[in-house]
């Protein structure tokens, strides 16, 4: 039976940094494709009233897009605003008021997980847990120690069918298309092994720092803030089995099997580099040990994979923002064709994952003239821009229709925070990096044999 949509959005947080970026472009654009037809109630405590919400609003859309006017209008006839404690219970009697006949609420909380279980044991006692369903953003905890309480905290008051965990990879034109590409084209599932893929790495490359968000960052670094999650998002999409049916848990249960088999990470799988000036930011400790870009090797466990490396690399104040995964094949085993220039033989499928949306084949090719010489050839499968359908509209779209495929499940969670937990609060060296550079020199440790692929740059340099 499909689940029947949500008849009512409910944004806690609405006053934050997140409703501010994210969540009022994805509501005007809701509203432009006419799937927004609900009350939407903003939550918050910062003492505004309804006419200072919908300046916030507006604010938002012209720093993030736009405003188009027809659709704010739209947008603004349906906002209500509610300024109240999270502990108080008066704020959700007026909740309550608010969503009038609404049976089947969305609550999404875009505040600190330490106020998961206050608000989600609030909504139980007010009776706005009826029929309702919770989004919650990452981060999913802080290991999996954490991960697990915060889940316990969740599932005391909403099953797991009820709860959408968003993650705004997985709503990535990009990274969607990488499922697409794999499962879609039969010429691919014969090589893509062990016998075949001698490496696959993926470089996520921010030009900008931490953008005022330095008390955050000092609490997460590199690899709670990307790695854990985005990054082994891709790894999983990567390495997957088939999904096994059409289900909306044959893509979730492939993602959990793959990242059971990939081995818990090592120090000496880890280089850990920290950009120059990171230190002075607002809110970071003036002797942080914290990482902003993480060098890892991977290995899976699994008859498909076993032998092959994977590898990540991600980091802030890199030369430009660009993320890419380049999946390498083995090399030809005659000489004379190449096959052992290993630097100038590259074989390979790449996708780029942003800002624009690629795929491409790389290969060898005899170089015009008289010798028997090659050149490297790309293919290019095709290439767009990311496409108009942002992460987020795409996910709150989803969860309205009650569609879980694409949100992030608590065993896959944990499967994620279990390879990573041994390199936490990892005492490996923190080695400085100029930004603008491709992260510290030790990072060579930790590449794949041919070195690590720089992505294409047709993005924000810094
Ligand atoms: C967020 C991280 O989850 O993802 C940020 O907290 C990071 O630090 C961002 O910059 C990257 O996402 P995108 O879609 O802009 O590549």
């Amino acid at each position: 039976m499909p689940a029947q949509r949500s008849d009512a959005l409910v944004f806690f947080g609405a006053t934050g940094d997140l409703a501010y970026k994210k969540i009022f472009p994805a509501l005007q654009a809701m509203i432009r494709r006419g799937r927004l037809d609900m009350p939407v109630i903003g939550i918050a405590k910062a003492g505004w009233d309804l006419a200072q919400f919908k300046a916030r609003a507006r604010d938002s859309l012209e720093k993030h897009g736009g405003v188009d006017e027809t659709a704010f209008a739209r947008l603004t006839a349906r906002l209500q605003y509610i300024d109240g404690d999270y502990r108080d219970p008066a704020t959700f009697e007026q909740l309550r008021q608010a969503l009038g006949t609404a049976a089947r609420p969305l609550h999404y909380l875009a505040i600190p997980p330490s106020l998961f279980g206050t608000v989600a044991e609030a909504l139980v006692r007010s009776g706005c847990d009826k029929g309702a369903r919770v989004v919650v953003e990452k981060p999913f905890g802080r290991d999996l120690a954490s991960a697990r309480e915060l889940n316990r905290t969740l599932h005391e008051h909403f099953a797991e069918s009820a709860i959408f965990r968003i993650d705004h990879y997985l709503g990535k034109e990009s990274v969607l298309n990488l499922i697409f590409f794999r499962f879609a084209n039969a010429f691919l599932e014969p090589v893509w092994n062990r016998n075949f893929v001698h490496s696959v790495q993926i470089t996520m490359a921010e030009a900008f720092g931490v953008q005022g968000r330095g008390k955050f960052y000092e609490e997460v670094g590199c690899i709670r803030d990307v790695v854990q999650n985005h990054m082994l998002e891709v790894v999983s999409y990567l390495a997957m089995e088939p999904p096994g049916s059409g289900s909306e848990d044959g893509l979730r249960d492939a993602k959990a099997q793959v990242l059971r088999a990939v081995r818990p990470l090592d120090n000496e799988d880890l280089v850990r580099g920290q950009f120059r000036g990171y230190r002075k930011e607002e809110g970071v400790d003036p002797e942080s040990q914290v990482e902003t870009f993480a060098a890892l090797r991977l290995q899976i466990d699994s008859w498909r994979w076993g032998g092959t490396s994977f590898f990540i690399r991600a980091g802030k104040c890199l030369p430009f923002t660009g993320t890419e995964v380049l999946v390498e094949f083995r090399r030809p085993p005659q000489k004379r064709f190449g096959g052992f220039e290993m630097v100038h033989s590259r074989n390979y499928v790449r996708f780029r994952l942003s800002p624009s949306v690629e795929t491409a084949i790389g290969a060898r090719a005899k170089a015009p003239g008289d010798r028997m010489v090659g050149r490297d050839v790309e293919l290019l499968v095709h290439s767009e821009s990311a496409g108009e359908l942002e992460p987020y509209e795409r996910l709150l779209g989803l969860a309205i229709d009650g569609d879980c495929s694409l949100f992030a499940r608590q065993d896959v969670v944990e499967a994620a925070w279990r390879i990573v937990d041994p390199i936490l609060n990892s005492p490996t060296s923190v080695y400085e990096y100029e930004p603008g550079s491709w992260g510290p020199e030790a990072n060579r440790v930790v590449a794949p044999e041919g070195g690590w692929h720089t992505p294409s740059n047709d993005g924000e340099t810094s």
